[in-house]
């Protein structure tokens, strides 16, 4: 039986964090196995804020390292740059005549990047779903493991989808939200202010790539208050995601034990977060070093692109031969 095909894709436009670990690098090493995987690096998508030229080479090899450290085997997934795929843009401008302003006016993420950046709003950001759309449908994806925070863009993948398929003729299938736990994570920032995010809030975000020490003490200025005053009080957002860093990082008994004290009544913040903070950086330790090892050998990570990049071109030619026939692109 033929595996089902999974896409996925991460932007370069900062450093690796817990948010994009457990919210989708975990997923995509769960599923290496057992499906045909397309991984990327969303570097056209980083284009969207403009970042510097000199950036854009270390911010995607980085974000590749950070990936194969974090478990990702090239040999088993297809890991390429989103850029070196010029299929994907094609797709894009066909899908782009079936999005309309109105729709792509109400996204949550283009609002939200309109109130950050007045006075950058181009048509990259509002057309972003669409080049979201065409990642995806550019290998016929059926699953897309994402962080909640993705979930409304996958629902206007699977419009687009849809609507191509009403007027050209069944193509596409329409892809799904995929996680292993049926739990969307949503890492929040350690201030409890929004979620965690890589070109925010970097002294409440944990890097990948951030070294034990600067681990320990975010964590340790993590937002807390004086506890609870009921058995079983409900938790406050800043409180529910250190127990839920505890719960992806600590022993079941260290969780456990943590959480009967706040059931009780009688939990000390300051060692619940020295515990996390040593776990912590245990569990970032191997892929931060890994990372960093890995970024030293430019070639070999040039070479992973560029093989990556070979096969998602196979898997693409292809589909936009068909799309270009049901369109109606064909002269000689
Ligand atoms: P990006 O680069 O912002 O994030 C990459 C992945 O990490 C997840 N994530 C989080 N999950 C839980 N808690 C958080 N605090 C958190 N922050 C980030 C995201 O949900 C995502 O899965 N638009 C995408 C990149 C993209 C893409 C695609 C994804 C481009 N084309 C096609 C899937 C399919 C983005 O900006 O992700």
């Amino acid at each position: 039986m033929s595996k089902e095909i999974v896409v996925s894709g991460i932007r370069s436009t900062g450093h690796l964090h817990l948010g994009n670990y457990f919210g989708a690098i975990q997923n995509y090493v769960m599923m290496q196995e057992n499906y045909n995987c397309y991984f990327f690096v969303a570097d056209y998508h980083s284009l969207t804020t403009h970042p510097d030229p000199k950036l854009l080479r270390p911010n995607v090899f980085r974000v590749l390292a950070e990936n194969i450290a974090s478990g990702l085997n090239p040999d088993k997934v297809t890991l390429y740059a989103q850029s070196d795929i010029p299929e994907i843009p094609e797709l894009y401008l066909m899908l782009n005549m079936l999005a309309y302003k109105g729709e792509l006016e109400k996204v949550p993420t283009f609002k939200d990047k309109v109130r950050q950046q007045p006075d950058n709003v181009n048509a990259g950001l509002l057309t972003y779903p669409v080049l979201m759309t065409a990642d995806i449908l550019i290998h016929k994806a059926v699953k897309v493991p994402v962080g909640k925070d993705q979930e409304q863009h996958l629902e206007m993948a699977r419009n687009f989808a849809q609507r191509f398929n009403t007027r050209y003729g069944d193509f596409f299938p329409e892809p799904q939200v995929f996680r292993f736990n049926t739990d969307a994570v949503k890492i929040m920032s350690l201030d409890g202010n929004g979620k965690m995010s890589k070109s925010e809030n970097a002294n409440n975000t944990i890097y990948l790539s951030d070294d034990d020490d600067t681990i320990r003490k975010k964590i340790m200025k993590a937002k807390t208050d004086s506890g609870p005053t009921a058995p079983n009080a409900e938790m406050p957002g800043y409180i529910q995601n250190l127990f839920l860093l505890m719960q992806l990082t600590s022993t079941h008994e260290v969780y456990d034990h943590y959480r009967a004290a706040y059931n009780g009544c009688n939990i000390r913040y300051g060692d619940m977060k020295k515990q996390l903070a040593e776990d912590m950086a245990a569990f970032v330790r191997p892929i931060r070093e890994h990372a960093a090892e890995l970024q030293k050998d430019e070639e070999s990570l040039g070479k992973i692109l560029k093989a990556g990049a070979e096969k998602a071109r196979a898997s693409a030619s292809a589909t936009i031969a068909g799309a270009r026939k049901l369109i109606g692109i064909s002269y000689y």
